[in-house]
């Protein structure tokens, strides 16, 4: 069982964003394989910084190009991402020392999360600005 599937409706329309967030998928499915076999903390713990790592880097790409082109929701739509980001923080700390709730918080909260953020937020800014043209 995978934790997150891809829908077509996550399509941002954009070969690029869209790799980019069925690579975030992916590392999350894989982290969440991981907790289900073995739960090893030191694997646990390397796989939570790549994802921040990842996420981080694709949200700053997305903000910059909002703040370039004076998007009009770039303050909503950049709170969602500081949200997500407090999120993982949150996890990492709960697997520190309770691993099955950092479990629950990834299967409930951040499923929903990226499911929710593509459809309305990405789906938006990216219809909006061509992110592939600059
Ligand atoms: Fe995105
Ligand atoms: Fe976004």
């Amino acid at each position: 069982m995978t934790l997150l599937t891809w829908e077509p409706e996550y399509s941002v329309g954009i070969e690029g964003v869209d790799f980019e967030h069925r690579e975030m998928i992916e590392m999350l499915n894989a982290l969440y394989e991981e907790t289900r076999h073995r739960m090893d903390p030191d694997a646990i713990d390397q796989f939570l910084g790549e994802i921040h790592a990842t996420i981080s880097a694709h949200f700053a790409l997305e903000e910059c190009v909002m703040r370039k082109f004076d998007y009009d929701e770039y303050e909503a739509h950049k709170d969602d991402h500081e949200e997500l980001l407090d999120q993982i923080r949150e996890l990492m700390d709960i697997f520190a020392r309770d691993p099955e709730g950092g479990v629950s918080l990834l299967r409930e909260r951040l499923s929903a999360w990226f499911s929710v953020h593509f459809s309305t937020f990405d789906s938006r800014l990216h219809g909006k600005l061509d992110m592939s043209r600059h």
